[in-house]
């Protein structure tokens, strides 16, 4: 199979650190898995059973040229996550319909290109405007000037994407935003991240948290609401706690999670088994190669 990264940028060398724990833990379950990058042109697609999508995250600025690979490689082999969650879940849009569906979200005002921009009511003391497609909170601000917030509205909306406005949630530096990272569609384990926008990083963990029986039971009712999620090896649920006590959320992470794997023993072999799960036809351990 074929674990995909990216070459990391001059300017935001973030590496997946789940690569070292991951590749050995699918060694020891006989899966051979080679790290690639998404975009190596010498890489023949069609030699792996599997293709999982890991952590392409560059595609950001790269999406003219990403999703069309995605398109291609989904037609040449088995892609995991599949080409129908990468299109939907690559994009924030997706937030709108969790919502629908009753599942409580940061709250978010959305404009989308040929909007008027200058509409923007913001109605709170400090705002975050972000792009529907981005990650690492890449053109990503908090501001609490209206005017430079709907500059950046407008620079998201010129670059052809939606705009999310949303209030700062002073929670994100408390509490702290909480990821669960699921595996298999169980919560394995959570991290509390370190608050990108006040403190910096590209959403990186600072520590352990307890998965309670409560923040189970929110991110099972995430999963419950987006029906692409099912069957899927991994995903993230990222969690704020509102002031009401209820969890906010802030993503679904379902393309390109990091799953912080050092941050709880047995996360590597859960990782790896639930690639297993995945792959069109179970290794044999102990196979000659
Ligand atoms: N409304 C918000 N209030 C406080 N912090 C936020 C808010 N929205 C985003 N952030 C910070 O910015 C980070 C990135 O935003 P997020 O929506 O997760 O997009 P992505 O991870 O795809 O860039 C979050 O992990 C959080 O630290
Ligand atoms: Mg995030």
């Amino acid at each position: 199979m074929a674990y995909v990264t990216y070459q990391l940028e001059p300017d935001r060398p973030d590496p997946d650190i789940d690569i070292p724990l991951a590749i050995p833990a699918l060694d020891a379950v006989g899966v051979d898995a080679d790290v690639v990058g998404w975009d190596d042109p010498e890489v023949d697609w069609t030699g792996y059973d599997l293709v999982l999508l890991r952590s392409a995250w560059d595609y950001v600025p790269r999406f003219a040229d990403f999703m069309p690979w995605a398109r291609r490689v989904a037609g040449l082999t088995r892609l995991v996550p599949p080409l129908a969650v990468i299109e939907r879940n690559t994009d924030k849009t997706y937030l709108r319909d969790l919502a629908t569906a009753g599942v409580p979200i940061v709250p978010t005002h959305w404009i989308s290109p040929g909007e008027d921009s200058g509409a923007v009511v913001l109605g709170w003391a400090r705002v975050v405007v972000k792009p529907a497609v981005s990650s690492g909170a890449r053109d990503t601000i908090v501001t609490a000037d209206a005017a430079e917030a709907k500059a950046q509205v407008a620079a998201i909306l010129a670059s052809g994407r939606t705009a999310l406005v949303q209030p700062y949630l002073d929670a994100v530096d408390h509490e702290g935003e909480v990821s669960v990272v699921v595996l298999g569609g169980v919560p394995s384990h959570a991290v509390r991240k370190v608050p990108a926008l006040s403190v910096g990083g590209y959403g990186d963990a600072s520590e352990t948290v307890e998965v309670t029986p409560e923040l189970a039971d929110a991110v099972r009712a995430v999963l419950a609401a987006e029906p692409l999620a099912a069957g899927l090896p991994f995903a993230r649920v990222d969690l704020v706690r509102a002031t009401t006590g209820e969890w906010l959320v802030m993503e679904l992470e379902l393309t390109e999670p990091l799953l912080f794997l050092g941050y709880s023993p047995g996360a590597p072999e859960r990782f790896a088994a639930a690639v297993i799960a995945a792959l069109p036809v179970a290794p044999v351990l102990g196979e000659l190669d």
